[in-house]
């Protein structure tokens, strides 16, 4: 079989390196649209990236930007990619009632700019097209669980640029017969997910609060519940969505929604601590309420246990719990969102009987993988600090 020739946007994100990992595995030439940044932002795909000096590089970057309509034609017509993966948005669902332009523009024209590059250059016939399509289409839901049948209600500028993307990807498949598929994947998270997403939040907070690197940790609604999934397993599907015959729109999720609360519970768990809430609503707060002392001295360390201890030890019943050591997680209403998304759970039946997906890790097995990663992410940090280097604070 010919090498086939894939073309990444968003490669720098959580799911483009994946991706990009993934299809390099399996023999693709892979090219990734990167965005211009002070900084060099490759982290996550360090490990794959090729110097251009070397010779016969399968992995390829471009300078690129949604938002440029050019640009994302040149890039397309130099590569002359097999599939192409739109995966490049501004995905911060809150960030986006602060950028609301920006995010349409990105997010939803911007999946307008490549379908209409390929159509312009005259790539229908052989080029496949995967939408980064999502749960939050679905927002205030009309059915539980959803499923590609369930009516959308977007609830955010972030969701009505992806509801503008999910059906100009349909449109382009039906007026020009373009192979273009939507994934409308729910939550999918990793020890590479980005640091201000909730569960990313959690697991590297309650790592530095382990570590006696950090005190306590602020949150907005703790009651809305999400179907979390493992990055590594949604990249596989978005891969079968174009080796099929024909293109379609599939539902991947876990079919298991849980609290932002019972979340947090379960990371703490991982590494042997009891997190008991108490109150309601602004007033809803996290305590310290038990060690289990063998799990934290495997998991964490055990030079780490006499300042975790402390934090438990110094509950005294005279004090207020508000002036409690113990407390570990606070409400903070800056991170609500005008308009929240209460509950989302899928039901991935459709992709699993055609397209043949199945995942690997649940629920469980993804918080020991981001808690194990940002134990040793922190552990890290605190070895420099001990060293006296420096290290970062990374405010949100
Ligand atoms: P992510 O980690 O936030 O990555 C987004 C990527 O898009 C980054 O590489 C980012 O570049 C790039 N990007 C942002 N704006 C761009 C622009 N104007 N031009 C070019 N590139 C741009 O997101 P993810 O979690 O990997 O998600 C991948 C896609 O799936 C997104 O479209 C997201 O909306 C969608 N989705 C995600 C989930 C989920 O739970 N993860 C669920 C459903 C759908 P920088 O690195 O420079 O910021
Ligand atoms: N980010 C964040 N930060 N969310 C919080 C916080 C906090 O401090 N406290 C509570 N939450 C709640 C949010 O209000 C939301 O109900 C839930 O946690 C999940 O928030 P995020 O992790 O930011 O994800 P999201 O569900 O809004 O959006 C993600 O999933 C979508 C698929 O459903 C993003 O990856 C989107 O790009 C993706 O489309």
């Amino acid at each position: 079989m010919p090498q086939k020739t894939a073309l990444i946007t968003g490669v720098t994100g959580q799911d483009g390196a994946y991706l990009s990992e993934y299809l390099l595995k399996k023999g693709y030439i892979v090219h990734g649209i990167k965005r211009r940044s002070s900084m060099f932002n490759t982290d996550r795909i360090d490990h794959i990236y090729q110097d251009p000096h070397v010779e016969h590089r399968n992995f390829m970057l471009h300078y690129g930007d949604m938002t440029d309509s050019m640009n994302i034609t040149r890039i397309v017509q130099e590569v002359q990619p097999d599939e192409i993966y739109n995966l490049a948005a501004m995905s911060h669902v809150k960030v986006s009632f602060d950028t609301p332009e920006y995010t349409a523009n990105a997010d939803g024209v911007g999946t307008l700019r490549l379908l209409e590059a390929v159509r312009l250059l005259g790539l229908t016939e052989k080029t496949r097209i995967y939408q980064a399509s999502t749960s939050e289409l679905y927002g205030m839901v009309q059915q539980v669980p959803q499923n590609e049948q369930t009516p959308f209600y977007p609830r955010s500028p972030y969701a009505v640029a992806k509801l503008y993307a999910y059906w100009i990807t349909v449109n382009y498949r039906e007026a020009y017969g373009l192979h273009a598929s939507n994934g409308i994947l729910f939550n999918h998270e990793s020890p590479i997910r980005g640091e201000t997403f909730v569960t990313r939040k959690i697991t590297r907070a309650l790592s530095k609060i382990a570590l006696g690197m950090q005190d306590q940790l602020f949150l907005g609604n703790l009651s809305s519940r999400r179907d979390w999934g493992h990055a590594k397993d949604y990249i596989k599907a978005m891969h079968l969505m174009l080796q099929q015959e024909k293109p379609d729109d599939y539902v991947i999720a876990t079919g298991v929604t849980t609290t932002i609360r019972d979340f947090i519970k379960m990371a703490a768990a991982e590494i042997g601590l009891e997190i008991t809430f108490e109150g309601v609503g602004v007033e809803e707060k996290g305590f310290l309420t038990a060690i289990n002392e063998t799990k934290f001295a495997e998991t964490v360390g055990e030079q780490y246990l006499p300042g975790i201890k402390s934090r438990l030890t110094s509950l005294s019943p005279s004090l207020p719990h508000s002036l409690s050591p113990s407390q570990i997680v606070g409400v903070d209403p800056s991170y609500f969102r005008p308009t929240e998304v209460e509950l989302l759970i899928g039901d991935p039946s459709k992709a699993m009987n055609q397209l043949g997906w199945k995942r690997e890790y649940d629920l469980k097995d993804l918080v020991e993988d981001m808690m194990q990663s940002d134990i040793k992410l922190m552990k890290k940090d605190a070895w420099l600090r001990e060293g006296g280097y420096r290290t970062l604070n990374y405010f949100e």
